[in-house]
């Protein structure tokens, strides 16, 4: 039975799956559900500085894109940072910990530039007995315009300056949480790690706006006819996440800095996905404000289950293995040949894949083959691209086959050779160019 127990950055959980700081950790009440769900840690919603509390709008705050079996693929919010007194949140932090010692529990935090204030808020959050803080450099609307959150992570230099306050003011783990409005998720990782931080988790929000409201003319959702940017996240940021991860998780400089990942994570495999890209933990919000704490059971489940089956005991057998394949584009083998092939039982003959290829790609799918409606790829104008995949409406319908043998009929090209842009002769740099192999260098054929 696998162990799903991680150490992340000296804290312990029983499992990966932590709420990340947002509505489904800002009091007590949710947060004993979460752990009595079978959560392993959480981030509690961001506290900020003492004094008058945070004012939330009354009118919406969340937005949604849904996709055609009204699923959220992608949620978006102006919510700010707790709303709630920070003493009251602090007695609940530490009655929560205490009750439940065994489950990590972070405290999210944000409070104003200057040491002071950083000082002042960390020696409160010592009293919790917590076991971690999280710098929260990554909330894009509302409190980046009173100098915090993004404001903060979008510059590398005041993400080193706060992450060093905090180390030098508190004896606790301090995870840097990173913003993705930034073209390049490094440098503020760097700073991060040069300030000393223990951890980065990412990704916070990303700058959206969801819609217009084309009878109000105005950004939808709105609020008393006026909308603002808010920040995305949910399933379609995913992508955009588990890209930054692997940025931060393949850069030299950076190896070995401990990562939690966040972004659109609803399933194990999600999750899976994220820890073969390094991350240690992952991080949920938008999953679990959609379905209910309880989908935590079935990402252990799974989890577990999958590790099992892989002969996997612990996360770490498999963290990171995905890592050494991540590359830049200029390593890609431009040799490498598939084409698609169509299983002509389970095609319904919708002809999306024609019509995709014919106006968009290669004109490589017939429609009409002797007169009879007939969907088949003509290999020798396949480039292998991938799109009448995408688009088929059957699950592998359409897949793509390397070929391992003979000559690319489309180029008259021996294929299983390996060249990449770096060797390529139409690359004027290149400085060793490779010619294509030669037939007399091809594989045999397979008897
Ligand atoms: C309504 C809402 C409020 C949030 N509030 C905070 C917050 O106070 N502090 C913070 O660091 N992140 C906050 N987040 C961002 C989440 O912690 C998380 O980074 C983001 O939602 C991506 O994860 P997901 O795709 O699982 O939702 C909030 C997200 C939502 C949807
Ligand atoms: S892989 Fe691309 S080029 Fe080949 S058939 Fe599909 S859409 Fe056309
Ligand atoms: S899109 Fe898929 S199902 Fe539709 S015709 Fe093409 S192969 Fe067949």
């Amino acid at each position: 039975m696998a162990d799903l127990r991680v150490n992340f950055a000296g804290i312990k959980a029983p499992n990966p799956f932590w709420l990340a700081s947002a509505p489904p950790t800002d009091k007590e009440y949710n947060v004993v559900r979460a752990f009595k769900a079978g959560w392993g840690g959480v981030v509690w919603k961001t506290l900020g500085e003492d004094g008058p509390p945070i004012v939330n709008v009354s009118g919406p705050r969340y937005g949604a894109i849904h996709s055609s079996d009204r699923r959220v693929i992608g949620f978006n919010n102006i919510e700010l940072i707790t709303d709630r007194p920070l003493q009251q949140n602090l007695e609940e932090i530490k009655r929560v910990k205490k009750e439940w010692p065994d489950r990590a529990m972070v405290v999210s935090l944000m409070v104003p530039c200057d040491e002071e204030s950083w000082k002042a808020i960390l020696s409160r959050v010592e009293w919790t007995e917590c076991d971690g803080v999280e710098l929260n450099f990554g909330c894009p609307h509302g409190m980046s315009e009173r100098g915090m959150g993004a404001a903060v992570g979008q510059v590398p230099d005041y993400v080193e300056m706060v992450a060093r306050w905090c180390k030098q003011h508190t004896r606790m783990p301090v995870i840097v949480k990173l913003t993705p409005n930034v073209s390049s998720v490094v440098p503020p990782a760097l700073a991060a790690l040069r300030g000393g931080a223990d951890a980065v988790s990412l990704i916070n929000t990303v700058n959206s706006m969801m819609g217009v409201d084309i009878d109000a003319m105005a950004p939808w959702p709105h609020v008393g006819g006026k909308g603002t940017h808010g920040g995305m996240c949910g399933p379609a940021v995913k992508p955009i996440a588990l890209n930054m991860v692997a940025e931060i998780a393949r850069n030299p400089q950076l190896r070995g800095l401990p990562i939690s990942g966040i972004g659109g994570v609803e399933t194990w495999r999600d999750a899976v996905e994220y820890m073969a890209l390094g991350a240690g933990t992952v991080q949920v919000c938008t999953a679990a404000m959609v379905y209910g704490f309880r989908i935590v059971e079935e990402m252990k489940a799974g989890l577990s289950l999958w590790m099992d089956e892989k002969g996997y005991s612990t996360i770490e057998e498999f963290r990171g293995l995905a890592v050494p394949k991540v590359t830049d584009w200029q390593h890609l083998n431009l040799d490498y040949v598939v084409k698609a092939h169509i299983d002509q039982d389970l095609c319904i003959q919708c002809g999306r894949c024609h019509i995709a290829c014919e106006d968009t790609s290669h004109q490589a799918i017939t429609s009409l083959v002797d007169g009879v409606r007939h969907f088949e790829v003509i290999e020798a104008e396949c480039v292998g691209c991938n799109l009448c995949a995408v688009v088929c409406p059957v699950e592998n319908c359409i897949s793509m086959v390397e070929m391992r043998e003979g000559v690319d009929p489309r180029t008259g090209t021996p294929v299983g050779g390996h060249r990449t842009w770096l060797e390529h002769p139409n690359n004027p740099m290149a400085k060793d160019p490779k010619p294509a192999l030669r037939p007399a260098e091809m594989a045999e054929p397979a008897e």
